[in-house]
């Protein structure tokens, strides 16, 4: 039995509910675990957290669960299900194509009028909506860079060694107090947030758990090797700009500078991270591997659907009128978890 892990979360609909009652009561997943998988949303909060449940399990899974659930065959049939459904829906919104150069061309390129999340909370983002976004982000910070580790052995030669320099950045360069994942528990703390793992898996929505999905669906599978490689390319690009925007936002709110060195340590880590991964990682790549080209692109675009959707989908919430909270339960002031 996992002795740490987080809690299992509430369900969000049948299929989720399914897996709660596998996972808390031991007993296997039958035929019908999966059922209505294919005429469920494949974006919505039940699928998503039942994908989510299923890779969680290769992480650090929940508390009570037995860890053999995480190779257990009825299970990774279920998985394979959510994930074909989640995966053909991503596939069947982006644009596609193999131009790898001219796609990354178009990251490097901020729209002058940008009106993104982290614009928003730069111009005249309140303490509130700062707390929401660092609460959505947290399913991924707390495990900052964990599922493009899965990729290391996906990858040989230039591109190996340039993704794991990135990835030793990440982990801390060997400091645990400087890991990203530790750097964004501070600013948790710092905002009186709880920062343990997962604390807040039952009140984020599902379009950040879907972007959380994506990675662990990419690092997971070695088919999908290019499209991990293509994401992590693309969120080094869009972090440093966002980056800045967001430590600005924090000094105008207020946060000291123990909760912003998340956002300052990526400014100028992440414009070296985009160098590495474009040049040496996917210029390597696709020097052993040209096949792999459209895989990378697929990996960005998805990206950016996701990201997308999850901003307009906080700032759909915040600008309504009244603004609401884009969480599934609104933070109390003092909220810990
Ligand atoms: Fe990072
Ligand atoms: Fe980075």
């Amino acid at each position: 039995m996992t002795a740490q892990g987080p809690s299992l979360p509430t369900s969000r609909g049948p299929i989720s509910a399914a897996l709660v009652t596998v996972l808390s009561g031991g007993s296997p997943p039958t035929s019908s675990t999966a059922q209505g998988v294919h005429a469920t949303d494949p974006f919505g909060e039940d699928l998503q957290l039942a994908l989510h449940l299923c890779y969680e399990l290769h992480y650090r899974g929940f508390d009570g669960v037995a860890p053999e659930w995480e190779w257990d065959p009825g299970l990774l049939g279920v998985r394979r299900e959510l994930e074909d459904a989640f995966l053909t829906a991503l596939r069947g919104r982006v644009a596609g194509g193999d131009d790898v150069a001219a796609v990354l061309e178009e990251q490097l390129v901020e729209p002058v009028d940008a009106h993104g999340v982290s614009h928003h909370l730069h111009d005249r983002g309140e303490l509130w909506e700062l707390r929401e976004y660092v609460t959505h982000r947290s399913i991924y910070h707390l495990k900052e860079a964990d599922p493009h580790a899965w990729v290391i052995p996906r990858l040989r030669g230039r591109a190996k060694a340039a993704l794991v320099a990135v990835e030793y950045d990440e982990f801390g360069g060997g400091r645990p107090e400087m890991m990203h994942a530790q750097l964004f528990a501070d600013l948790m703390d710092e905002l009186g947030l709880n920062s343990s793992y997962l604390a807040y898996l039952n009140v984020v929505p599902a379009p950040m758990l879907a972007l959380v999905n994506m990675m662990s669906a990419f690092g997971l599978h070695r088919a999908l090797r290019g499209a991990l490689v293509g994401h992590f390319a693309v969120a080094e690009i869009t972090t440093p700009p966002g980056a800045q925007r967001m430590a600005d936002a924090l000094e105008r709110l207020g946060v000291g500078p123990r909760g912003s060195l998340f956002f300052t340590e990526h400014i100028e880590a992440d414009a070296v991270h985009e160098q590495v991964l474009r040049r040496d990682v996917i210029g390597d790549l696709l020097g052993t591997e040209p096949d792999l080209a459209a895989d990378i692109v697929f990996g960005i675009q998805a990206t950016n659907l996701l990201e997308e959707r999850l901003g307009d989908h906080l700032l759909g919430c915040w600008r309504s009128d009244p603004a609401r909270s884009s969480l599934r339960r609104s933070l109390a002031v003092s909220d810990s978890g």
